[in-house]
């Protein structure tokens, strides 16, 4: 373990499938946390509200076309340049839970048969999260939770394959959550070790850079 740093808000990242329910429990974290008196924001990549998000948006919706390897930089470079801001509300003291992360980015690009190597390489020296919660649940379970909507990613074969994807991606700050119960169960679950990390990194847990 490394030395402690300054007190800092933890860096928590949820990831899974389209459906899994990562939305839903990125919002109620944060209202817990804040009727906590924890200071704490929702986050989502892709950010669709800036000039790369909204070139990003318009793909998924399928109202443009760009080569796959051109796509996948846009989706990183739309965190990059949300990097410096990301940092600064860390050090400032606010706890981040994040609908989504280069986890996704490694994922669904990995997952049109790209070398997963070349996946990761324009992630490196982002800052790491603390903690990757992945909301686990077959993809036959997500397409039954009122279907899948019309965005390119959405359909049965294809999520299984970025599920096999994200089996690849596991590190020492990933754990896997069982998604197929409800709402409040799952959300039973992550508050203990978001309780957890987020004392761990008040006391001083070094911010970390991809990939650990
Ligand atoms: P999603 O979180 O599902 O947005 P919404 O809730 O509005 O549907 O994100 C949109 C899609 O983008 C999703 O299918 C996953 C994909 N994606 C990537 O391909 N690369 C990335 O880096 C990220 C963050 C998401
Ligand atoms: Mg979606």
């Amino acid at each position: 373990e490394a030395e402690a740093g300054p007190s800092r808000g933890a860096f928590i990242v949820l990831e899974g499938l389209d459906r899994s329910g990562k939305s839903t429990q990125v919002q109620k974290l944060v209202e817990y946390l804040k009727s906590r008196g924890v200071e704490a924001e929702a986050w989502r990549f892709p950010d669709r509200t800036t000039a790369m998000g909204k070139m990003i948006a318009s793909y998924l919706d399928s109202k443009s076309e760009l080569d796959d390897c051109a796509v996948h930089l846009l989706f990183s470079a739309n965190r990059w340049e949300k990097r410096s801001l990301m940092e600064a509300k860390l050090r400032e003291g606010t706890t981040l839970i994040v609908d989504r992360y280069s986890y996704s980015g490694v994922a669904f690009t990995a997952a049109k048969g790209l070398p997963f190597d070349w996946c990761k390489a324009p992630e490196v020296g982002l800052p790491a999260p603390d903690a990757v919660l992945y909301l686990q649940i077959p993809p036959e379970a997500a397409l039954e939770r009122g279907g899948y909507g019309e965005e390119r990613y959405e359909k049965l074969d294809f999520q299984r394959v970025v599920a096999s994807k994200y089996e690849q991606l596991r590190d020492a700050t990933w754990q896997d959550i069982d998604a197929r119960k409800g709402p409040d169960e799952v959300q039973a679950v992550l508050r203990p070790i978001v309780d957890r990390m987020v004392q761990t990194c008040k006391q001083g847990r070094p911010l970390s850079r991809l990939w650990p």
